[in-house]
């Protein structure tokens, strides 16, 4: 099966206005390079700003609430963040997973919002090293997928991501034998799950990847793209990761 390898960048709560400007030097690249599909999730407040100028880029939302509309303070609609420009949302970052308590549950809800609203999800997963270090990581990381996942995901409109807890903004990365393992596991949760679909669905890797290390990791057996943190921030550091695939 032939998955169009496909590399986001999750801001995080990082960047100004002065900082479009990277994401502009980046749809650059990708209006001359259609072999890979890219996206960057801004944070919300330059969502309109990045879509309306850079077309050839895909813009995303690092989250969304599950609700259409109603009393919650300070939350953002599928509908809302469609709006701005954003035509896809991460959910379930373990970031989100740890500071917010968010649950399988919710995560699933919210992957289902998405949905209804026309947009796409990318749905992470991931362990925390005390769980590695038991050597729990592949029961545990499959069965936070199966549990988060919602009923009606198809390859069409989800994407799953696998980050390791302890490697997102550590400098630390996997052996690549157990990126292999981790992916090889989730494919077969998928199809076992989704049926031959599961096979069309993209699964990236996400945790410290950066221009040094992509080429490896993104050659691993069902790794199909990256969820890049930190090496996203800035055109010099983000294009190195695509020109590894491109
Ligand atoms: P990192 O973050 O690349 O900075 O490790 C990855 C992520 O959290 O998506």
């Amino acid at each position: 099966m032939r998955r169009k390898k496909y590399i986001i960048g999750n801001w995080k709560m990082n960047g100004l206005a002065q900082d479009l400007q990277q994401i502009g030097e980046i749809n650059t690249f990708c209006g001359r390079n259609d072999s890979v599909d890219s996206a960057i999730c801004p944070p919300v407040t330059l969502i309109s700003g990045a879509a309306q100028v850079n077309t050839d880029i895909t813009i995303g939302a690092q989250d969304v609430h599950h609700n259409e509309a109603g009393a919650h303070t300070g939350c953002l609609s599928a509908a809302m963040l469609k709006e701005a420009g954003a035509r896809f949302s991460i959910v379930g970052h373990s970031e989100r997973r740890a500071d917010q308590g968010e649950t399988d549950a919710l995560v699933a809800a919210k992957a289902k919002a998405l949905k209804t609203a026309g947009m796409n999800a990318i749905l992470c997963v991931g362990e925390t090293l005390e769980t590695r270090d038991a050597g729990n990581a592949i029961d545990f990381v499959t069965a936070q997928l199966l549990a988060s996942l919602p009923e009606e995901a198809s390859s069409k409109w989800l994407t799953v991501a696998y980050e390791p807890v302890w490697a997102i903004g550590t400098g630390r990365v996997p052996q690549s034998a157990d990126i292999a393992d981790m992916h090889a596991a989730l494919r077969a949760a998928l199809t076992d799950r989704i049926g031959s679909d599961g096979d069309n669905m993209r699964i990236l890797y996400g945790g410290s990847v950066n221009g040094g290390n992509a080429s490896e990791i993104l050659t691993l057996d069902n790794v199909d793209g990256a969820l890049v943190g930190g090496a996203s921030l800035t055109a010099d550091k983000f294009l190195p990761i695509l020109e590894a695939v491109a």
